[in-house]
């Protein structure tokens, strides 16, 4: 039986794309896929790699084609088809194995899989990939969950795919079970943020300003040579570039505003408030996306609501206002996607390094910039409480430009036009740089309503009620039927 040194079942777009770049640096690949004919296609695309390929058209040849310990990546769809795979490839593996969940999983999967294939002698190790399509078959960023041993078995095959900084492979184990899988979900949430934060400055041009399109596609080109350098920026540019073949109008006009989703970006949220954090400019990404999605009820608002009508924002922006004001606030949703990570290695004794995974994010990722070598080396000396805005590099960088981004939002929202990140990131500044804030006065209600306790600033303890029989029967209260 022909040996390969690793398997990969899962021939869409993403296992097809890794698979090929696995083949290109020399390492044979035993291939699956459930329907048989993806693999034919597959090895005729293959061209002069296909070589490098076992053909295994069960599950059972897979690990049979494979030398051990195995090394299988699985590249199917996140949920239910990962624990269909496992169960129908276990009984073909023997102990040692290590089986590699290379999709974005939910990282509570990831750790429930990982202890009941532990439990049963086998390596289990969940691996964030990100890059898209170009990433998987030229270098992704590789973050990677599971034990020391199991990355082993396979890191030299990692860290040949990925992407290079510098040199340096954008792959590194960042520590036990789920936690490859949940700094993926947290890049990905990052992803939402930067995405929708361009929109919003796209609209604030486009719909506030009347720009062109093509006025707006060169600024985003200028602004990817300057400190917003990104992944995201660029392709911007580009597809703001691009012409619909049938009409010759931008192409961007020609797509409907809903917006999809396949839930990373949602589980970042759901993982920050389950850890009690806020990741309040990914939240309003997310929300932006189900608002997009009520594209009747828009439509409907559109008729019956009224605000400033499009071309009222006044005075136009200075672009280097429009500049600063993205980067304000993408040091801000940075800012708070490090300080979940910070908080997630604690409660599930990771030890993630903040460092490395900037590091490993600078290239091959859809995230990837300019910033994210300024965070890696933010990190090497970590700010109080690993918090981006209190390290000296980033609270220059946002004493400087947060009043570009007041203004912004302030112009927005005096225009009528919808910046729910930007606005979410400016009150997190101001949150932040206040010593003292207004939540007295929620203790004072929850106190007064629920006998809940407060704090002094005076006294140590936390028993102290407030003197609100004084003053109940003057609020009328239920009486009056408030
Ligand atoms: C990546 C991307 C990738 C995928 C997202 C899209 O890092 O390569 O994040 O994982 O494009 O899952 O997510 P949505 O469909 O939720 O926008």
């Amino acid at each position: 039986m022909a040996e390969a040194r690793i398997g990969l079942t899962g021939l869409g777009v993403m296992g097809a794309n890794l698979a090929l770049n696995i083949a290109e640096k020399g390492f044979s690949v035993a291939i699956h896929n459930r329907t048989g004919s993806r693999i034919d296609g597959f090895i005729a695309e293959a061209g002069v790699l296909s070589d490098r390929f076992v053909v295994a058209p069960t599950l059972e040849s897979l690990a049979a084609a494979l030398p051990r310990p195995r090394a299988v990546i699985i590249m199917v769809k996140a949920g239910d088809a990962v624990d269909a795979v496992i169960d129908l490839l276990r009984p073909h593996l023997d102990a040692g194995d290590v089986l590699i969940d290379a999709g974005n999983a939910d990282f509570r999967d990831t750790r429930r899989r990982e202890a009941a294939l532990l439990a049963e002698g086998f390596q289990f190790i969940g691996m964030g990939v990100s890059g898209g399509e170009q990433g998987a078959r030229n270098g992704p960023s590789i973050m990677v969950g599971g034990s020391q041993e199991a990355y082993r078995a396979i890191s030299e095959i990692v860290e040949a795919i990925a992407a290079r900084y510098q040199g340096l492979p954008c792959a590194a184990r960042l520590g036990p079970d789920g936690a490859g899988h949940f700094v993926k979900t947290v890049h990905n949430g990052i992803e939402y943020a930067d995405m929708q934060m361009i929109a919003e400055i796209y609209g604030l041009l486009r719909q506030g300003e009347g720009r062109s399109t093509e006025t707006v596609m060169s600024l985003f080109e200028e602004w990817n040579g300057g400190p917003l350098k990104s992944y995201l920026i660029e392709i911007t540019a580009r597809v703001l570039a691009a012409r619909d073949p049938e009409t010759g109008q931008p192409m961007v006009d020609a797509i409907l505003d809903r917006v999809g989703q396949k839930g990373t970006g949602r589980w970042t949220l759901i993982e920050a408030l389950k850890l009690g954090q806020s990741v309040s400019v990914i939240e309003a990404a997310v929300g932006a996306r189900s608002w997009s999605a009520a594209k009747d009820l828009r439509e409907i608002g559109a008729e019956r609501l009224t605000g400033p009508r499009a071309g009222e924002i006044g005075p136009a922006l200075l672009d280097a206002d429009l500049e600063r004001a993205l980067l304000a606030a993408r040091v801000i949703s940075h800012a708070q996607g490090f300080a979940l990570l910070s908080v997630a290695s604690a409660e599930f004794g990771w030890n993630l390094d903040l460092a490395r995974i900037a590091e490993i994010w600078r290239a091959g990722c859809i995230i990837r910039s300019a910033l994210l070598d300024d965070i890696a080396g933010a990190f090497r000396n970590p700010p109080p409480g690993n918090s981006l805005i209190l390290a000296p590099a980033f609270v220059r960088i946002l004493n400087d430009d947060v009043g570009s981004l007041r203004r912004v939002v302030a112009r927005s929202v005096l225009a009528g036009l919808s910046v729910p990140a930007l606005s979410a990131a400016v009150g997190y500044f101001d949150t932040m740089r206040r010593a003292r804030g207004t939540g007295a006065l929620i203790q004072a209600q929850r106190d007064f309503f629920g006998a809940h306790g407060f704090e002094r600033i005076d006294r140590d303890g936390n028993g102290f009620h407030g003197p609100w029989s004084m003053t109940r029967s003057d609020s009328g209260g239920h009486r009056d039927g408030f």
